[in-house]
């Protein structure tokens, strides 16, 4: 077979040079890898920070609820725990003698004193600004070791800041015969309530 090309206009034979060889395909400039779009690095980023701050922020939410939580209980479980009966029996009138301050409940917030005829109970706690007084049995008086009130054994404020006389407990003979303080009864002697037949025992 001859590679010819008849009916050239001279009459010739024209060659095609064969495809191939002829010349080396262009190389195919290279395609640059396509770049990133600018912001998608920086919203990612943006991104990672702004759900690492929301973790923070509930996480430390998360941290102080339960503190509170907790603050919360310890708060008021030793309270229940630790409260004072507001109750409490004291053994029999006979056992107490006239003009006497019997100390023995003072960690009941009670002094109990025989006196004139009656028992009473006093509070413990001064009519100033709540320091807890002594009662000094050769002076006869409780004195505040804060501000310096002074209270007679009646309770009746005679020097110092102490605005007026210690209160006094609610105070019965119980069905055994011993002698009970109900402390959710207070009597104030301003208010006349030192005559309340609940404030006082006769013996
Ligand atoms: S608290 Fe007692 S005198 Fe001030």
């Amino acid at each position: 077979m001859s590679d010819a090309t008849p009916n050239q206009p001279d009459g010739g034979t024209e060659r095609t040079p064969p495809a191939a060889a002829a010349a080396p395909a262009p190389a195919k400039p290279a395609v640059p890898a396509k770049a990133a779009p600018a912001g998608g690095e920086s919203r990612r980023f943006f991104l990672f920070k702004f759900i690492d701050s929301v973790t923070l922020a509930w996480s430390a939410f998360v941290l102080a609820a339960t503190a509170s939580v907790l603050g919360t209980l310890r708060f008021m479980i030793p309270n229940v725990l630790s409260e004072p009966p507001s109750k409490f029996k004291a053994g029999f009138p006979d056992n107490y003698e006239e003009g006497k301050v019997v100390e023995r409940y003072k960690d009941m917030n009670t002094w109990i004193v025989r006196l004139h005829g009656i028992i009473y109970a006093l509070s413990t706690t001064c009519t100033h600004l709540g320091c807890t007084p002594n009662w000094l049995e050769r002076e006869g008086k409780f004195k505040c070791p804060c501000h310096g009130s002074g209270f007679y054994i009646t309770g009746i404020n005679f020097e110092g800041p102490a605005p007026r006389p210690l209160e006094r407990w609610g105070i019965r003979v119980g069905e055994d015969g011993q002698i009970v303080v109900d402390k959710s009864m207070k009597f104030q002697q301003e208010r006349g309530e030192w005559t309340n037949p609940d404030s006082f025992i006769k013996v």
